[in-house]
């Protein structure tokens, strides 16, 4: 009798461990625990057996039917742990699309150079500000001292908008109304850089584009002299082209400074290269700012990146540089 219980004892729990789903552990249970199995067959037979017996292979008999029980529940808690996997693993939504074979991309040569020269200038002490592209005359003309009907307007081929009276709104010609925008903001002193899309009504050709990209630079302080500003040119002129590079300035005329110069790089063999424009902020237009010239002056000065960039890399056409063909944009 004491071998009839351990056989069905350990077919019972062979059958509970050969169980796939939660649904055949169910039937399985029924099956080997219930009133018609194996177990409760010969828990049935134990009336007739002598007293001692009885005792001993009822014992029996309740140790298997808990062991098996045991294993069950620890079949339950793993098919449910699985049951579960799978369905998560089932239910999984997969959010990535690839559509093409990816690749790593880097910054337009002009983007490389603006962000250059802002870490240059944010080295020389000068934070970054940016304006609107989209400006009013007053910001673009009039408070940089163009005055209307003033002849040096004439040197910009201007975009005009038709928003507003006709003639009042434009695509800034240059990154100067910024400084504008800078000194009726912030209260000086004021070391800032500009850089930003400039527009002009210009036929594309080798060294002209419709868009370009110019840096501004802005500062207003207590007895800021020329010298600050040469030496500011020849600080940045070293820092971003080497040590080997030298600077200069030439007479020339601005509206929006006074007296204003061109400035100019040397290349270690001698060559010059024009950069850009610069002077001494004009009065004018530190009132327009909202700044007493007799309290605060100022320097100013303005070039073009892309020049920067073409220059850096040896680019023949201008046009190159923003036609999008990956064969040229990839080179750098
Ligand atoms: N805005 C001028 C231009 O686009 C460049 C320029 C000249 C900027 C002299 C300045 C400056 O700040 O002082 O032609």
């Amino acid at each position: 009798m004491n071998d009839d219980v351990r056989h069905a004892r350990d077919a019972a729990l062979t059958a509970v461990a050969a169980t796939a789903t939660l649904d055949q552990l169910r039937a399985v249970e029924i099956d080997v625990l219930g009133k018609r199995g194996a177990l409760a067959g010969l828990k049935a037979k134990l009336g007739s057996l002598p007293v001692d017996d009885r005792k001993v292979i009822g014992q029996a008999i309740n140790e298997a039917l808990g062991a098996v029980q045991d294993a069950s529940d620890a079949r339950r808690a793993s098919l449910g742990d699985e049951a579960m996997q799978s369905r998560i693993a089932g239910e999984r939504l997969d959010l990535t699309e690839v559509t093409a074979r990816r690749r790593r991309g880097h910054p337009h040569l002009s983007t490389q150079a603006w962000e250059r020269l802002e870490d240059v200038f944010i080295g020389l002490g000068f934070q970054v500000a940016e304006g609107p592209e989209v400006e009013t005359d007053f910001y673009n003309f009039e408070a940089l001292n163009m005055p209307p009907s003033h002849p040096a307007r004439s040197g910009f081929d201007t975009l005009f908008t038709d928003y507003d009276d006709e003639g009042t709104v434009l695509l800034r010609t240059h990154t100067s109304p910024v400084q504008i925008r800078v000194m009726q903001t912030l209260a000086p002193p004021i070391y800032m850089v500009m850089p930003g899309k400039v527009f002009r009504r210009d036929t594309p050709d080798a060294t002209h584009m419709p868009v370009f990209h110019q840096i501004e630079g802005l500062v207003v302080d207590r007895n800021i002299t020329m010298a600050h500003l040469a030496g500011t040119i020849d600080a940045f002129t070293k820092a971003f082209f080497g040590t080997g590079f030298n600077s200069r300035l030439r007479p020339n005329y601005f509206p929006f400074t006074e007296p204003s110069a061109e400035f100019d790089i040397q290349r270690p063999n001698g060559g010059w290269i024009e950069l850009g424009g610069c002077g001494m902020v004009h009065p004018n237009v530190l009132r327009a700012g909202g700044l007493d010239p007799e309290e605060w002056s100022g320097f100013a000065f303005g070039f073009g990146i892309d020049r920067m960039a073409r220059e850096r890399h040896g680019v023949d056409d201008l046009r190159d540089m923003f036609s999008n063909d990956m064969r040229f944009i990839e080179q750098f």
